[in-house]
């Protein structure tokens, strides 16, 4: 199986990013991170795909339009680079439905909370405010539904009662690191499918709150 081509979008620091071109590098990911794309100029995000030689390029949403002819441009990109994969990674913007559409079954996202909990932005916050014992992060496969497909996999963190949102998103984001070039690397393997609304790991139906990254073996198998 060849060496599948990942297009990750990004809004800001890439820490996300940096996880999977990593996993890429050291080969735990059969895969290539082929471009790098910010709808924000100057984000750390871009400086770490140069220092890998990876093509950064911004798409500011602001020099178009519409949301459509942005998403035309993006569209067009992703095409270019012909890639496999379209993995968002802290991307910042609401695609449009035809947009989603057309690269679905091909592109995740990762969220800093446990979905359908808590979906759009403060996630932190609300899981404080809510007085939530544990919290964490999912990862889907986008739909037009925001932070709404199907999920692959939860992963989660205990809420202690000093936690601040700075010290629980460090705690999401450390796992977060973790469960993203995980699931990165089965879609590359191909162990990974969306039919419809439904995600299949090893053609087995994941339930719908997806695998629980704390029942995995230690050989990293789902339990499903
Ligand atoms: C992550 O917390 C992710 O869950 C959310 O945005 C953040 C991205 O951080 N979608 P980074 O840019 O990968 O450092």
């Amino acid at each position: 199986m060849g060496q599948k081509r990942i297009v990750v979008l990004i809004s800001g620091s890439g820490s996300n990013l940096q996880a999977i071109i990593d996993a890429c590098e050291s080969g735990q990911i059969n895969g290539k991170v082929v471009a790098v794309l910010s709808n924000k100029p100057f984000v750390k995000g871009l400086e770490r795909a140069k220092k890998h030689n990876i093509p950064a390029i911004t798409l500011q949403h602001g020099d178009y339009s519409s949301r459509e002819s942005f998403d035309n441009a993006l569209a067009n990109s992703l095409v270019g680079f012909n890639a496999d994969l379209i993995v968002l990674a802290g991307f910042m913007r609401i695609l449009s439905p035809d947009f989603v559409n057309q690269f679905q079954g091909k592109m995740l996202n990762i969220h800093p909370s446990l979905l359908p909990k808590y979906p759009g932005l403060h996630t932190h916050q609300r899981a404080l405010d809510n007085g939530d014992l544990i919290h964490g992060a999912s990862i889907h496969f986008v739909t037009a539904e925001l932070d709404g497909g199907p999920i692959v996999i939860q992963a989660q963190v205990n809420v202690e009662s000093n936690d601040s949102v700075d010290t629980l998103a460090h705690k999401v984001a450390q796992k977060e690191w973790i469960i993203y070039p995980m699931v990165v690397s089965w879609f590359c393997d191909e162990r990974l499918t969306l039919l419809g609304d439904q995600v299949y790991f090893d053609k087995t139906i994941i339930k719908t709150q997806g695998i629980s990254y704390e029942s995995l073996d230690s050989n990293a198998k789902p339990i499903i």
